[in-house]
């Protein structure tokens, strides 16, 4: 069967990448819009990009907040389009990513409705897009897909068009993360990792991107914990979450992340460790020669794992909860790509034994 690998972002990778490639930023435009949050104030990414776009219109917009709600982006569109923006920065950890690429879509087409991002067929253009992650995890710099939240719900869409056109990865904005951002963005790019590796949609490109990102974050998330201002080991895990996010530009995430996003969004538990605690049980349930291998990189079980870095998870979960989640999740596209059949049962018995290994309130 022929099998196709497409991730049509330019990525330039390493230590101080913005200030080193200021012609290419500033080759794509006059004006640029920077879509950020708080943080990158303070780990040096925004001030990097304004050093790099010096002589060049740079608006602002700093207030995405983690799990940006669609309603966030024809707001942010409509108090810049009189500004021209050629370009937009999503400057950030995955929701101001996220959020640019929705911006990058909606300034481009303004006849369109925000609700119609979802409806790929509506359109196939985008603003330039240039991404500049400062965590190590979610892999939106190299991926098509933009998650936001839509009625209390995670909702992703994707289109070609939404490729990031440039993304300046550089480990050294990650090396200010505290534990937890540290832990929570390494468990997303993990489960990146493996769930693009036993995906129904793997190829053997994406396979090989898969494995090595595996390993890094197997070796070295536990050692950054240690030794939080290593630079190797920040390095490591930045190009890890950079390969992994070109294995689900492949594949796509499957239901370890469909259960995770009701934890998210009903309990506020950060996405990586609201996907990483579902892991176990899509390994177990997949039933897979590479569901086997993986666990095999862990000595048998990610639980070990899970048990170095202390991942457990403070909330109480309901009955109703559980059913309601197993219901929601029960139509997710996740489902396709994942392998072993999920009905409702089984997705409730996924979402009980989180709740009895990890919970506790
Ligand atoms: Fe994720």
């Amino acid at each position: 069967m022929p099998v196709s690998f497409l991730m049509p972002t330019k990525v330039v990778y390493g230590k101080d990448v913005v200030l080193k490639n200021r012609e290419l930023l500033r080759n794509l435009g006059e004006n640029f819009l920077v879509i950020t949050g708080k943080s990158s104030r303070k780990n040096g990414g925004l001030e990097d990009v304004m050093d790099a776009l010096e002589g060049r219109h740079v608006h602002i917009f700093d207030q995405t907040p983690e799990n940006p709600p669609l309603e966030l982006v024809p707001q942010i569109c409509s108090m810049f389009s009189n500004s021209e923006i050629d370009v937009i920065i999503g400057l950030g950890g995955g929701s101001p990513m996220d959020t640019a690429k929705a911006v990058a879509v909606l300034l481009m087409n303004p006849q369109l409705d925000a609700q119609e991002l979802y409806d790929p067929t509506k359109y196939d253009t985008a603003k330039k897009l240039i991404c500049i992650p400062t965590t190590a995890g979610t892999g939106s710099e190299v991926t098509q897909f933009s998650v936001l939240t839509v009625d209390g719900k995670k909702k992703g869409f994707s289109n070609q068009c939404t490729f990031p056109t440039l993304s300046l990865v550089d480990y050294k904005y990650t090396i200010t993360m505290g534990r937890e951002l540290t832990v929570s963005t390494g468990l997303d790019a993990l489960c990146h990792a493996i769930e693009g590796y036993i995906s129904l949609n793997a190829t053997p490109f994406s396979d090989v991107l898969a494995l090595e990102s595996i390993k890094n974050i197997r070796d070295f998330l536990p050692k950054v914990l240690e030794d939080p201002e290593n630079e190797y080991y920040r390095e490591r895990l930045m190009f890890a979450s950079t390969l992994a996010g070109m294995v689900i530009a492949q594949t796509s995430t499957t239901v370890a992340h469909a259960l995770g996003y009701n934890l998210t969004t009903n309990k506020g538990v950060k996405h990586g460790l609201a996907t990483a605690v579902f892991l176990p049980f899509e390994l177990r349930h997949a039933q897979t020669s590479k569901a086997n291998e993986v666990n095999a990189l862990f000595d048998g079980s990610l639980y070990r794992f899970y048990d170095t870095i202390g991942l457990r998870l403070s909330v109480d979960i309901s009955d109703e909860e559980i059913s309601k989640w197993a219901q929601n999740t029960s139509t997710a596209s996740h489902l396709k790509s994942t392998p072993g059949s999920y009905n409702f049962d089984k997705l409730v018995e996924a979402l009980r034994e989180v709740r009895d290994v990890f919970c506790e309130a």
